[in-house]
């Protein structure tokens, strides 16, 4: 016999080696059952029915294992064997996005919308690649909206309405936007119209502008205060080095310049630039919630004049963002929501970044601030060790 193995055998081995490595959390185990989905896969003799269930399955464990390659090649596999059905196309699709193969997934979905125009799903995922890898708004507009509105399983995600919503802004059709924000909430993607970060922790009070009293963290903002010019010294005495700023990398610039010198990120300190401001970093040593918030930053940011940032929040309610004033010319401000303030040489202003924000540069001498993100004060420390960075 050429298969002496039977599959259901095989099969029933594969998935005890899966359960067995689940229980023990054992990597070893997983990979053996991987390795045991794969053969099974391979068998000439493997009807449609379990080719199915093991390639899923198989597609999954390896994804967690972060096989991606090996994935995408099952995911061929089955599309190669199901060529009728959009489903599989579109989950070669997110794997790759999830890779941040964005050129490679604008492919697939563009394959599927070819043969299903009207594939909900396909539509959203085409839109999202349009806007943030493309900037082609008008045409992302068009396919998220009308993905979304399909309704389609997988549409209605947080994603999918704040880059519609930012698209139809940076289209001046600021109507549309909002309508599109207050659908975000009534399907419970967003936390409200204006607080539109997508990892939250949901009891937490958000509110668009804090007070250092506000906060628990009042001496330390006080601290900074007290150093600004000697952290403004340090910061100064980079700015025309070469390479140590770099260009605000997320698109959200409308016009003009803006760039950072990060410090801090994600709760890890970036020992090299640290360096060159061992002053301004000691200080931001003495409060934990600040150098460990693995939900933000520490930077400098510098904007030069002719310079407007496109309303945007930031991707998470997790943190506070503190502004140290540092060099202000006139004719600078920040709108957070419905508040427009300017900043103050040697002074903090905190803001939540999760709420709507823009930033204008109309003066004409470069500006600069040091940004120190904190934890929000009502995590718990369980919390601040616990939740992934961002
Ligand atoms: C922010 C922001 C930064 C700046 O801090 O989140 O968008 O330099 N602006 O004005
Ligand atoms: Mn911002």
């Amino acid at each position: 016999m050429r298969f002496p193995d039977n599959l259901r055998i095989r099969y029933g081995y594969a998935k005890a080696l899966d359960r067995r490595a689940d229980d023990q959390r054992s990597n070893e185990l997983l990979q053996e059952s991987i390795d045991a989905y794969y053969i099974l896969l391979q068998r000439p003799d493997i009807k449609n029915e379990m080719f199915l269930i093991v390639g899923e399955r198989c597609i999954n464990r390896m994804r967690f294992r972060g096989q991606f390659a090996k994935a995408i090649a099952i995911h061929k596999q089955i599309i190669d064997r199901f060529p009728h059905e959009p489903k599989y196309r579109n989950q070669l699709a997110v794997t790759l996005l999830t890779v941040n193969r964005l050129s490679a997934a604008k492919i697939v979905l563009q394959d599927t919308l070819h043969l299903w125009p009207n594939d909900g799903f396909a539509q959203v995922h085409y839109g999202f690649v349009l806007k943030t890898k493309d900037n082609e708004l008008n045409t992302a507009v068009k396919y998220l909206k009308s993905g979304i509105d399909s309704k389609a399983p997988g549409v209605i995600d947080g994603r999918f309405y704040f880059h519609l919503g930012d698209a139809l802004i940076r289209l001046g059709k600021f109507e549309e936007a909002s309508k599109v924000y207050e659908d975000g909430v009534s399907n419970q993607v967003f936390l409200s119209k204006y607080q539109r970060s997508l990892y939250n922790v949901n009891r937490l009070t958000g509110r668009p502008w804090w007070s250092k009293e506000q906060t628990s963290y009042t001496s330390f903002f006080k601290m900074l205060q007290d150093n600004w010019k000697l952290i403004k010294n340090e910061g100064m005495a980079l700015l025309n080095k070469e390479g140590y700023f770099k260009n605000e990398a997320e698109n959200l610039r409308d016009v003009g310049e803006w760039k950072q010198l990060e410090l801090f990120s994600r709760g890890i300190k970036i020992k090299e630039n640290c360096k060159k401001c061992p002053f301004t970093c000691k200080i931001i040593e003495t409060l934990a919630d600040a150098k460990d918030c693995r939900r933000g930053q520490v930077k400098f940011s510098v904007m030069h004049p002719g310079t407007h940032v496109w309303p945007h929040c930031g991707p998470t309610n997790c943190r506070l963002r503190s502004h140290l004033g540092l060099k202000v010319p006139p004719k600078t401000f920040i709108r957070v929501v419905n508040e427009t303030r300017s900043w103050q040489e040697g002074q903090v202003f905190i803001f939540d970044d999760s709420f709507e924000h823009e930033v204008w540069h109309n003066g004409s001498d470069v500006r600069m601030v040091l940004i120190v993100d904190v934890w929000h004060p009502e995590l718990s420390e369980m919390e601040k060790r616990t939740l992934p960075a961002i």
